[in-house]
C-alpha cells in the first residue's frame, strides 16, 4: 500500500509523494530548522494536471513528511513554478504581530486565456504564510507581474541582493532570462535580458536559479537555466552559466553552455533559499521525455538527493560542482573498506556487500584513471551499468537492459558525459536507490543522474574492467530507508 512505501519501483530516500503526481521542486526554503519543499502536483491523477503546490517537510534533507497541499488553483490560473523567500524585513508588509512572513512567488498560468492565444496566460503571483509555511493566503492584489506578451513567461526565482537592498526575480522568458527588481515584492521592473547570444536554445528556458559562491576570495554568480528539450543526452537538462552580477545585468565569463547534470533524469533543479553559506540543490528525477508514462503505480516522479554546490577551477576554467549534501550520512546501515584493490576483468562484491534493499552509496578513489564499469544486476538479468571509458575520456550510464522501458522508445539507451577533470588521479561515488543511479565523479565535476525500472531489486555488485584497474581505496556503505 502507499502506506509502507513498498511498492515496486518505489524510491526508499528519495521524496515521492504518496500517490499522484509530481514535477518541479518549488519555493524551497530553509526555515526555523526545518526545509521545506513544495512541488507541481496535481492531487486528482498520475498524469500532469491543473498545478497545485505539494508541500513537505524535513529535519535533515531525507527524511520528509508530506504535508496538505499548500497552494490551490484560482481564478488567475494553475500555480506553476516558483520559489519563496524568508521575509525578514517585512518588505512586504506580510508580516503581522512581529512574525516573519514566507512569501511564495509563482507563476499564474491562465488556462483560458491559454486557449485563446492571448500570448498573455502566464503572470506572477504572490501570497504568504504566517504560520510556517502551513497555511497560505494569496495576495489580493494578483497579479504583481503582468504578462508583456511571451507566450512562455514563468517560474520566478527570487532573493534579496543585500549591496542594494532590493529582490531580484530571475524569470524564463520563452528562451531568454529577465530579471526583475523590486522593494516590496509587490511592484516589479525589469532590469536586463540574458541569453540572446549564449547558451543552448534547442527548447523553451525553464526554472532558472541565481545565486553567488565564494571562489577563492572572490564572489561568482551561477545562473541556473533549465531547457526542455535539447538537453546534453536528449529532453530535459539544465545548464548553467559563471559570471558577475551587479543588481541589474547579469554578465557571462563564457557564453558556452555547461551542463549542471549529464544524465536524463535532473530536471527543474534550483537551490533552497535561506541557507546561509550553504547551497543545496534539488531536482525533479524525471524528464519530460517520459514523465508521464513511467511504470509506477499510484504516483509518478520522485527527486534527486540534495546536492551540496561548490566550484572548481580546471584548466583556468571555472565549474560547477556537486556532491551528496553531508545528511547522506545519518542513512549509513553498515560499510566496509577494501584497500589497493587489483581488479581484472571482474570483481563480484556481491557476497560481501550483502545488500537486499539496493539502497548503498560507494566511494572509491583510483590512482590512474582506467575503464571500469559498476555493474548492478538482479537473478531476473536487469543490468544497470555505470562506467568510464578512458579512450573517450567519458563517464556513462548504460540502462539499455535495466528492466523495463517498453514505455518510451528511447529510454532503453546508454548515457555518456565528458570527464571534466584532468587530474589523473580518480574518484568515484554513486548512490544508489532501488530505482536511481547518481553518479558523482571527480568530486562532483562531472554529475549523472538516470533512473530505470528493475524488475527486482539489484541486489547483485559487480566492478569490472578488461584492461585492469587499482583502487587505492574503496568504501561500501549499505543506506537505509528514509521515506514514510
Ligand atoms: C518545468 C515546467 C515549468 C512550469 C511547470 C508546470 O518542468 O514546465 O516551466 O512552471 O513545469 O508544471
Amino acid at each position: 500500500t502507499a502506506q509502507d512505501f513498498k511498492e515496486k519501483y518505489r524510491p526508499q530516500f528519495h521524496f515521492s509523494p504518496k500517490a499522484h503526481w509530481m514535477n518541479d521542486p518549488n519555493g524551497m526554503v530553509y526555515h526555523n530548522g526545518i526545509y521545506h519543499l513544495f512541488y507541481q502536483y496535481y492531487p486528482d491523477a498520475k498524469v500532469w494536471g491543473p498545478m497545485h503546490w505539494g508541500h513537505a517537510t524535513s529535519k535533515d534533507l531525507f527524511t520528509w513528511k508530506e504535508q496538505p497541499i499548500a497552494l490551490f488553483p484560482d481564478s488567475l490560473g494553475y500555480i506553476f513554478s516558483g520559489s519563496a523567500v524568508v521575509d525578514a524585513k517585512n518588505t512586504s508588509g506580510f508580516g503581522k504581530d512581529g512574525k516573519v512572513p514566507l512569501v511564495a512567488i509563482f507563476t499564474l498560468h491562465d488556462p483560458v486565456q491559454e486557449k485563446q492565444k492571448t500570448g498573455k496566460h502566464e503572470t506572477q503571483g504572490i501570497a504568504y504564510s504566517l504560520d510556517d509555511g502551513k497555511t497560505w493566503t494569496k495576495y489580493k492584489a494578483n497579479p504583481v507581474l503582468q504578462n508583456p506578451g511571451i507566450s512562455d513567461f514563468r517560474d520566478p526565482k527570487v532573493m534579496w541582493f543585500e549591496p542594494q537592498k532590493k529582490w531580484i526575480m530571475t524569470l524564463a522568458t520563452k528562451d531568454r532570462i529577465t530579471f526583475y527588481s523590486s522593494p516590496d515584492l509587490k511592484s516589479w521592473t525589469s532590469e536586463s535580458n540574458f541569453g540572446a547570444d549564449a547558451g543552448a536554445h534547442g527548447g523553451v528556458w525553464e526554472c532558472p536559479d541565481l545565486f553567488p559562491i565564494m571562489h577563492n576570495g572572490k564572489k561568482v554568480w551561477v545562473l541556473i537555466v533549465n531547457i526542455n528539450p535539447g538537453g546534453p543526452n536528449k529532453g530535459s537538462a539544465g545548464q548553467y552559466f559563471l559570471g558577475d552580477f551587479d543588481g541589474k545585468t547579469f554578465t557571462a565569463y563564457s557564453k558556452e553552455t555547461k551542463w549542471l547534470d549529464f544524465g536524463t533524469d535532473n530536471y527543474a533543479a534550483v537551490t533552497f533559499s535561506n541557507t546561509g553559506n550553504r547551497n543545496i540543490l534539488l531536482g525533479w528525477m524525471s524528464n519530460w521525455q517520459y514523465a508521464n508514462q513511467v511504470p509506477t503505480d499510484p504516483w509518478r516522479s520522485a527527486n534527486t538527493i540534495a546536492r551540496e554546490l561548490g566550484l572548481k577551477t580546471v584548466n583556468k576554467v571555472i565549474y560547477l560542482t556537486s556532491v551528496p549534501v553531508k545528511e547522506l550520512d545519518l542513512l549509513k546501515v553498515t560499510s566496509f573498506d577494501l584497500k589497493n584493490v587489483k581488479v581484472k576483468d571482474q570483481l563480484n562484491l556481491t557476497e560481501k556487500a550483502n545488500n537486499k534493499t539496493g539502497l548503498f552509496r560507494l566511494d572509491f578513489d583510483l590512482k590512474n584513471a582506467g575503464d571500469f564499469s559498476i555493474v548492478l544486476a538482479n537473478k531476473e538479468g536487469n543490468e544497470l551499468i555505470v562506467g568510464y571509458d578512458k579512450k573517450a575520456n567519458q563517464y556513462y550510464i548504460d540502462r539499455t537492459k535495466s528492466g523495463k522501458s517498453d514505455f518510451e522508445k528511447g529510454f532503453a539507451e546508454k548515457h555518456i558525459a565528458p570527464r571534466i577533470s584532468v587530474d589523473a588521479n580518480m574518484t568515484i561515488s554513486l548512490v544508489a536507490d532501488v530505482a536511481s543511479v547518481e553518479l558523482f565523479a571527480d568530486n562532483g565535476l562531472t554529475v549523472m543522474t538516470d533512473i530505470f525500472f528493475p524488475e527486482s531489486v539489484m541486489t547483485e555488485f559487480y566492478i569490472k574492467s578488461a584492461s585492469g584497474i587499482t583502487i587505492d581505496k574503496l568504501k561500501y556503505t549499505v543506506l537505509k530507508a528514509s521515506t514514510k
